[in-house]
């Protein structure tokens, strides 16, 4: 038994218009029940985040936004702030999603900032970081993501770290139906357990959730759930169909 409640999240990324949303949540609403322990988060697109939370009752399910700018206002046509987004009620901002990173030029640095941002408006970080194919087969995984980490945590005030989301997610296995194995996830969040205690202390690092994420579907979510240092899930696909989504959310352990 894990003493972390562990958190699945549903990264929608550029999917589902308002009333898609909408929809999605009244379903699955009704077929999930508020468990104490687990945590259930739902990431729609910006468009859709106030109507998301009118939609959600009770305290089934947390909203998150996918992404936000680092300042609170100013001249950046185009970008959501944090102040905005917690107005609307989000508790959880994923930040350094490798589509960020690679698609749209987010540097170690900007991961950096967004990160103390979200924490300084009043939510958690999701921090999401992971090696790319070749770094994977050049073994390089442990140096990039501890490079990634230490990185994005640099400066942080270590009174929030405990709250910290941070999820590990191979880039290679994103989008691509290669999951790692449930031993490949394992190595890894032990490690990122063991660089935290190293960057604040051994009581934080056994706080902080370390979710996987990549090619997550029902029929693999138990074994990687069965993890130790597995608290959770950070799913794309899987995450936009309700049946789909409300298995993930209802893993079960071996001989549940
Ligand atoms: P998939 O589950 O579609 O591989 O996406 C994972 C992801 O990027 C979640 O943030």
């Amino acid at each position: 038994m894990k003493n972390r409640r562990s958190l699945v999240a549903a990264n929608w990324k550029m999917h589902k218009t308002v009333g898609e949303t909408v929809s999605f949540l009244e379903a699955l609403q009704d077929r999930i029940e508020a468990y104490e322990d687990r945590e259930v988060v739902v990431a729609p697109p910006f468009t859709a985040l106030a109507a998301a939370r009118q939609a959600m009752e009770g305290n089934k399910i947390n909203l998150s936004a996918q992404n936000c700018h680092w300042e609170e206002k100013g001249a950046f046509t185009g970008e959501v702030s944090p102040a905005m987004l917690k107005d609307l009620g989000c508790d959880y901002v994923i930040v350094g999603h490798s589509e960020r990173r690679h698609l749209f030029g987010e540097t170690d640095e900007i991961v950096q900032k967004k990160t103390a941002s979200v924490f300084a408006h009043g939510m958690v970080p999701i921090l999401c970081v992971g090696e790319v194919l070749d770094e994977r087969e050049a073994g390089r995984t442990f140096p990039v993501v501890n490079h990634q980490v230490e990185r994005a945590l640099d400066g942080l005030n270590c009174r929030l770290v405990p709250a910290l989301v941070l999820a590990y997610e191979p880039v290679w296995a994103i989008g691509t139906g290669k999951t790692a194995t449930p031993d490949q996830a394992q190595e890894v969040h032990s490690f990122l357990r063991e660089k935290l205690s190293a960057l604040f202390d051994k009581t934080i690092a056994n706080k902080i959730r370390i979710l996987y994420g990549g090619s997550v579907k029902p029929d693999n979510v138990d074994a990687l759930m069965a993890q130790p240092d597995v608290d959770g899930l950070l799913v794309g696909g899987a995450g936009l169909e309700v049946d789909s989504f409300q298995r993930i959310v209802q893993y079960r352990f071996p001989g549940e």
